[in-house]
């Protein structure tokens, strides 16, 4: 099977398509907000320089070497019991899961930007008010937008990698890179602006426990795309001759960028027209258009367009979601495009159809188990289980699965004097950290 290539641009701006998404504008920001600023964000930080740009070297590597969809990467790379290993590729099929909320999000952000036309909140009330009613009682409206998000993404999965997910990311990506350095242009001649500098860089240590450095180390995966096959799937695509470290390099760093970008400018407007660090997942939805709408005409039009990033963000994420599980089929099942992208397509559309039902009143009843309903256990499950195993499973692979010396022979000249620290870090370091991030968040610690 012939897998078609990215250009060189093409696979950055792809990958970092994947890695910059909800993640970076959504969830950073409030999870930075809960817990305190400063020091969370160092610790996101690095945990992002000393684990995530070791893993994402490894997981690019994994797809580099393998050349084919997740599962015969790795049952081609492992040396013995290619039988067992091959299970390292069912990964993907994390994708599929997150897509099932990740879709409903895209679609409240899809609503977001059509209601920010003509209206904005007045009041924090009020915007509280209007993201519980879409979220509690309006199921015709989330299923419609979940819908045209399902199928924008199949549209550009069966178009293909070169056709479908690196033109949507050549145009998306700086696009949305514009909106946000522009509005944040904007936010850094605001009073405000220094305000967020200091709650984003000061670090407080007074606030940082084990809970706060284990989300950090989670949202480093999640944020980068690393654990499920999406970075390996795009770079069963690379040149040959590409170098893994100088891609990884600036995928860290656009999705790192982006992410502090986002933060400090919602901070600023937040701190300047709202009410300060809001905590919280209804930051962007329910504290943020409450802001906007105190700057006036300029806050519809900030709106529009932070939501349109927001969505762009959202779609270049998700494809990269879904296409490890297309490849899987047409690979290893010979399925055309078309069948492996609609049918990938339907699964998601049709669990996020019991997502947004296990928010609405009347059905959720049914759809809560324990603590957490549909939506929530699906969002649990994969980040704070499949992830982190995912990215466990990779590092021991690289580490001691594939031979050393096939791993140095490309890995030394692009490294050089960093080989031995990012061999150790992938053997010791980072499985150690997975599995007490993993065990944490499962809440066994
Ligand atoms: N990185 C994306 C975000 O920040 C989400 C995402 C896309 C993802 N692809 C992934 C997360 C693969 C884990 C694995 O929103």
């Amino acid at each position: 099977m012939k897998i078609a290539r990215f250009s060189r641009v093409g696979f950055i701006l792809a990958a970092a398509g994947s890695a910059v998404g909800l993640g970076n504008i959504w969830k950073f920001p409030y999870i930075a907000g809960e817990y305190g600023g400063g020091a969370f964000v160092l610790v996101y930080l690095l945990t992002v320089l000393l684990i995530g740009f070791s893993i994402m070297i490894a997981e690019m590597l994994i797809g580099y070497m393998g050349r084919r969809d997740t599962v015969s990467s790795f049952e081609e790379l492992a040396p013995t019991k290619k039988h067992l290993w091959k299970f390292g590729g069912f990964q993907a099929l994390a994708g599929l899961c997150i897509m099932i909320f990740y879709s409903v999000v895209i679609g409240w952000i899809f609503n977001y930007i059509v209601t920010s036309f003509t209206y904005l909140p007045a009041t924090m009330q009020e915007a509280e008010n209007v993201f519980g009613s879409m979220l509690h009682s309006d199921f015709t409206t989330q299923f419609t937008y979940h819908t045209i998000a399902f199928l924008w993404i199949t549209y550009v999965l069966n178009r293909g990698l070169k056709g479908g997910i690196e033109k949507m990311n050549f145009f998306l990506m700086p696009a949305l890179m514009i909106i946000l350095g522009g509005m944040f242009l904007y936010a850094t001649t605001l009073g405000a602006f220094s305000e967020a500098l200091h709650f984003m860089f000061y670090p407080n240590f007074s606030k940082i426990n084990g809970e706060a450095f284990v989300t950090a180390v989670g949202h480093a995966f999640f944020t980068l795309s690393l654990g499920m096959g999406a970075i390996m799937t795009y770079s069963a695509s690379l040149e040959k001759d590409a170098n893994l470290v100088k891609n990884a390099f600036w995928v860290v760093f656009l999705d790192t960028a982006i992410a502090i970008v986002a933060g400090l400018m919602l901070f600023t407007f937040l701190y300047q027209y709202g009410s300060g660090p809001a905590k919280g997942p209804g930051l962007v939805f329910i504290s943020l258009p409450a802001a906007f709408y105190e700057m006036g005409i300029i806050g519809n039009i900030f709106a529009i367009l932070f939501f349109i990033a927001l969505a762009f963000a959202g779609l270049t994420s998700s494809v990269s979601l879904v296409e490890p599980m297309v490849q899987y089929f047409i690979d290893r099942f010979s399925w055309s495009r078309l069948k492996a992208s609609v049918l990938m397509g339907l699964f998601f559309w049709f669990f996020g159809i019991f997502a947004i039902l296990s928010n609405i009143d009347g059905a959720k009843e049914y759809l809560t188990w324990g603590s957490k309903n549909f939506f929530d256990w699906v969002d649990y499950i994969t980040a704070a289980i499949m992830l982190p195993l995912g990215g466990l499973i990779m590092a021991v692979f690289v580490g001691f699965i594939i031979p050393k010396n096939r791993v140095e022979s490309i890995m030394r000249p692009q490294l050089r004097w960093a080989f031995d620290a990012w061999y150790f870090s992938l053997r010791y370091i980072t499985p150690v950290a997975m599995f007490v991030v993993m065990l944490s968040l499962m809440g066994v610690l």
